[in-house]
């Protein structure tokens, strides 16, 4: 038995900080329960929460139809291996190919996998389909994110996330987002895919100028070139649309999706059109765990939410937070920008704001810095103009009172 400490309950905390690796910069609080868009700490104390396990809990913590899904495919099958068939990943997969441009879903575990699968379908796509092994270069953008393992960190434009780990893998070239120029620059008869975050989310949420998605669409059909679109942030109903490519006129011809596909329980996905699945046959690629039962049950209950008035909800809300993040724009000449789209919403500061989402925290409301300077908020969606209030009032609180 481990005694607790100093009368609070931080038994947690101290056998994490003594047992788990230290990659994460954790806040000094353990939640216990979750229930839409509240979050509460094993002291009993409440928190709203506008960072829902960083874009995750898209329907809300433990949504009612997520748990019984969970709970139901939990007491029937847990897991078989994927040499078999199951009901809940076919019915999901059938969902996801209904509402996009894919014909075909490969299932894995997370936001860096579904990428490995799409870095691994593009190339060799491309080596089969043009003949020869040349055509196997990436194009990726700068300050994007692509997840932690040595392809996606080699694919992420950000050299902090590839300190230490060198030698990258071969073939990967990093452009600025927003820049056609540097697009049309950088084809060669080497290139094989651009790969892209329609919204740049960890890199501070970086939206792309007016027809600039449907110009990269344009000059990858031109140069038989394709084009990922890594949704594992922007999807699911995150930027008011079901996928945020659904704002722009363009299509890819591949999209990762994980995050917020099951309800918060790990899942990653990647999707194609036939003609370009179709190159990876039998045992080319594989995941022991990829769309397994449970988190698939989720998927589809997950799927099933992703209704009309949610999207519309997340849309006006979005629209709400932003004009009220606005006025303080207007007052504090510390704020450089305000933007977003649906409820993946920014504000970048002159200066480093992790300081403020700690006091934000003292004040019962979780928000997420990233890009060093960029207050990321991305609530669950059924969040409402109340919290809003609420989080937009304890900031002003916040930049009102000097202690910055
Ligand atoms: C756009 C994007 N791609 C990939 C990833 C990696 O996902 P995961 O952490 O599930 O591997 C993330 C995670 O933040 C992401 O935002």
């Amino acid at each position: 038995m481990v005694k607790k400490k100093g009368g609070g309950n931080n038994i947690s905390k101290e056998m994490t900080d003594r047992h788990i690796f230290k990659t994460y910069n954790r806040y000094p609080v353990t939640f216990v329960r979750g229930e839409g868009v509240y979050l509460w700490d094993e002291t009993g104390k409440r928190y709203i929460d506008f960072v829902a396990g960083l874009a995750v809990n898209n329907v809300g913590h433990c949504h009612k139809d997520v748990v019984k899904a969970i709970s139901d495919q939990a007491s029937k099958l847990i897991h078989v291996s994927n040499l078999y068939y199951t009901q809940p990943q076919s019915e999901l997969a059938r969902l996801m190919t209904a509402s996009s441009f894919a014909d075909r879903v490969f299932f894995c575990n997370s936001g860096a996998e579904a990428n490995e699968a799409a870095i691994k379908l593009a190339r060799r796509y491309s080596r089969e389909r043009f003949g020869g092994a040349k055509r196997y270069e990436i194009i990726t953008m700068l300050n994007s994110f692509h997840g932690r393992t040595m392809a996606t960190i080699t694919a992420t434009g950000q050299k902090k996330m590839q300190e230490g780990f060198q030698p990258l893998l071969a073939g990967f070239k990093h452009i600025p987002f927003n820049d056609l120029e540097a697009l049309k620059k950088s084809f060669s008869e080497k290139t094989c895919a651009v790969m892209i975050e329609p919204i740049q989310g960890e890199g501070g949420v970086n939206i792309p100028d007016a027809g600039y998605l449907e110009a990269v669409g344009e000059l990858c059909r031109e140069k038989r070139v394709l084009l990922i679109f890594d949704e594992v942030q922007t999807g699911m109903g995150r930027t008011g649309r079901l996928f945020a490519h659904e704002h722009y006129n363009v299509k890819p011809d591949i999209m990762t999706l994980a995050k917020g596909l099951a309800g918060g329980m790990p899942i990653g996905a990647m999707l194609a059109r036939e003609d370009i699945a179709s190159f990876l046959p039998p045992g080319s690629h594989a995941s022991t765990f990829g769309g397994n039962p449970v988190s698939a049950a989720a998927g589809i209950a997950t799927f099933k939410l992703m209704s009309r008035s949610l999207l519309s909800n997340c849309k006006s809300v979005g629209k709400y937070m932003i004009k009220r993040l606005n006025t303080l724009k207007k007052r504090y000449k510390f704020i450089k920008d305000v933007r977003g789209a649906g409820l993946m919403v920014a504000m970048e500061l002159d200066f480093p704001g992790r300081e403020i989402t700690m006091m934000m925290l003292e004040k019962g409301i979780l928000i997420n810095c990233t890009a060093e300077r960029v207050l990321r908020f991305v609530p669950p969606l059924m969040v409402g103009k109340k919290e809003v209030d609420i989080v937009v009032d304890a900031l002003e609180d916040i930049f009102s009172s000097g202690e910055l």
